[in-house]
């Protein structure tokens, strides 16, 4: 998730683009850019870092005070580390025709080898580079317009974007294109701005055009035109903006966490964009390409992380040895650094990290490499340490995750795990059947989310009832064990309640001594090979009056009969299980924490990413 702005007008461009890019920090942050018109030149300046060392290296410019057209972006990296080359804007190879891209272009290496061979140079490791050399081989081979070359080019694209297109030869126009990746138009007086959301706009104008997916607009001096990607001429609408600027970053949502539970189905779409190849029905993990050999052959899996994403490894370990059948073993970092651990030869070691900085996850990863162990990284911000460190590995692409509290980069770990045990167990054993049933399956997860969380204010209700106990029990089985100790997390770093989290059957060895009168004991209790056992679990806590709230499956007739509470999610494969139960268990704490009045965004005592041990 990219921030793109733009302006053409009577006023100086550069100061506008700064400011809006400042607005849409929040949605990347690594590197920016800026691209003006400006006495028959593009004026192009990007950086990696913050926006402010964008602005400080523009400082006294006079170009950014003259030019009163242009675009800016601000990137989270998603297909190359963040630096000068891969920042946006990019250009053709005449430097006359740029453009800035909020997406993920699919099929961009077959592109890439196309124009290679057309001649054209590229400079960057990103997707988006394509855009800007594809709209140039058409603008020099016969296409007329600006417009019409972007439509051209866009008719060989898949995959997402928001896009903003210049061309220093059609110096009064700005062409922009949306499809899966949002894009508005501000409309002010004898000025327009395009940008990523309202926030980039609302301090210059309330009147905003919403452009659809497939849908283009030609913004210039005189005016606006909009064609669909199949050059039909569309009527827009004027609409107003009536939120405030924190809510526009907020989308609405009163909290990040929220918003980014909410992003889910979309985050998990992201993930498995452009690596579930439906035609041949394969994976495709284009990071792991240069170890892939050896990963099959590997003798032994080590997963490394800390708090939610060591969850995420326990999962894996399900994952790897159920589907791959390779041993695999989870261990903290922090303790695994210091353990003076044995890794054998043929060992594979895969550090988990949203941040990609985790101090301990970073030094238990160097220890490994120093063992002479085969590294990868399942890692959310790209080119950060672990995932420049790695030999090879798999982004997440689940966008910034600012929300202390780790959500959607939790989901995104467990489906990138499951594609790489998936790939691998289809090159060990499994069979093309049993490979297309999960990923058909895959497929229809963001979907299956988004039932789950149209549950939110019903699972508020509930939580209400029990905010106030200071001490609760998370139970699972198998798969769903791990969620156990997600829930438990979630709920004691943001609503400050004492939780534990447990696998069900070790309730009998000592913890069930805690069970009295109305504590709440949460259940996660989808069908599965172990379900008859969870709900004997269910009932020794029942007879010992605690409170219960089970995560069951839709259609489970029998739960209920031994529950205060169920929460129910639609039904699938048993390794998919975790992606949905999880979705009821981030609300509970979420909503725990806002009835308690805990500042769910930024807990006490926490931080996002730990760069210290
Ligand atoms: C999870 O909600 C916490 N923010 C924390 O446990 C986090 O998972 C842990 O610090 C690891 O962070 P990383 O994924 O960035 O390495």
């Amino acid at each position: 998730m990219c921030g793109i702005v733009g302006y053409i007008g009577p006023k100086p461009a550069g100061s506008i683009l700064i400011e809006g890019l400042k607005r849409l920090e929040y949605r990347g942050y690594d590197s920016s850019g800026v691209c003006i018109y400006d006495n028959g030149e593009l004026f192009i300046d990007k950086c990696p870092g913050r926006i402010s060392v964008l602005e400080e290296k523009l400082a006294g410019d006079p170009r950014i005070e003259t030019g009163t057209i242009g675009i800016a972006h601000t990137r989270w990296a998603t297909h190359g580390e963040p630096n000068q080359a891969n920042a946006h804007p990019h250009t053709d190879d005449s430097g006359r025709i740029a453009i800035v891209h909020n997406g993920i272009i699919e099929n961009y290496s077959a592109l890439k080898q196309f124009l290679t061979s057309k001649g054209h140079v590229f400079s960057s490791e990103t997707d988006s580079e394509v855009l800007a050399k594809l709209i140039s081989e058409f603008y020099n081979n016969g296409s007329s317009t600006l417009e019409d070359a972007v439509l051209a080019a866009l008719g060989e694209v898949s995959g997402t974007y928001g896009l903003a297109v210049m061309c220093a030869d059609e110096p009064d126009k700005i062409v922009v294109a949306r499809k899966g990746s949002p894009l508005i138009i501000g409309v002010g007086k004898d000025e327009y701005l395009i940008a990523s959301d309202a926030s980039a706009i609302i301090e210059h104008t309330a009147n905003v055009i919403y452009l659809n997916d497939n849908e283009l607009a030609i913004l210039t001096r005189d005016g606006l035109r909009t064609l669909t990607l199949d050059n039909v001429p569309v009527t827009k609408k004027i609409q107003q903006v009536e939120w405030t600027l924190e809510q526009i970053a907020l989308d609405g949502y009163d909290h990040f966490m929220l918003k980014e539970i909410f992003e889910q189905p979309d985050s998990i779409r992201m993930s498995l964009s452009g690596r579930l190849d439906m035609r041949d029905m394969r994976i495709q993990l284009g990071g792991l390409d240069q170890v892939v050999r050896d990963l099959v052959r590997t003798r032994k899996i080590v997963l490394l992380g800390c708090g939610t994403a060591w969850h995420a490894g326990l999962i894996g370990e399900y994952l790897f040895e159920d589907l791959a059948r390779i041993p695999t073993e989870v261990e903290y970092a922090s303790e695994f650094r210091y353990r003076n651990p044995i890794v054998e030869e043929g060992t594979s070691v895969i550090a988990l990290s949203q941040s990609g900085e985790t101090a301990d996850t970073l030094a238990a990863l160097r220890e490994s490499q120093d063992r002479g162990a085969l590294t990868l990284g399942i890692v959310n911000a790209v080119g950060s340490t672990i995932a420049r460190e790695t030999d090879a590995g798999v982004y997440l692409h689940a966008g910034p995750e600012i929300g202390v509290a780790s959500t959607k980069a939790f989901t995104c770990q467990l489906v990138v795990e499951t594609l790489i045990a998936l790939m691998l167990g289809r090159r060990r054993h499994m069979s093309q059947q049993t490979l297309e049933r999960y990923i058909e399956e895959l497929q229809k997860i963001p979907e299956k989310i988004e039932t789950v969380l149209k549950q939110s204010e019903q699972i508020r209700d509930m939580t209400a009832k029990y905010i106030d106990y200071e001490n609760w029990l998370f139970l699972g089985r198998g798969y769903n064990y791990p969620i156990a100790l997600e829930g438990a997390l979630k709920l004691k770093e943001i609503s400050y309640i004492h939780a534990e989290g447990l696998p069900a059957a070790e309730m009998k060895h000592g913890p069930i001594a805690l069970i009295h009168d109305g504590m709440p004991v949460v259940f996660i209790a989808p069908k599965c090979g172990t379900y008859e056992k969870i709900l004997g679990n269910i009932q020794e806590v029942k007879a010992r009056s605690g409170q219960v709230i089970a995560i069951a499956t839709e259609g489970d007739t029998e739960v209920h009969k031994h529950s205060d509470h169920v929460i129910y999610v639609p039904d699938t494969l048993e390794a998919l299980q975790p992606l949905l139960t999880v979705i009821p268990l981030q609300l509970l704490a979420y909503h725990a924490a806002v009835l308690r009045g805990c500042n769910v965004d930024k807990p006490r005592n926490l931080a996002k990413s730990v760069t210290v041990e």
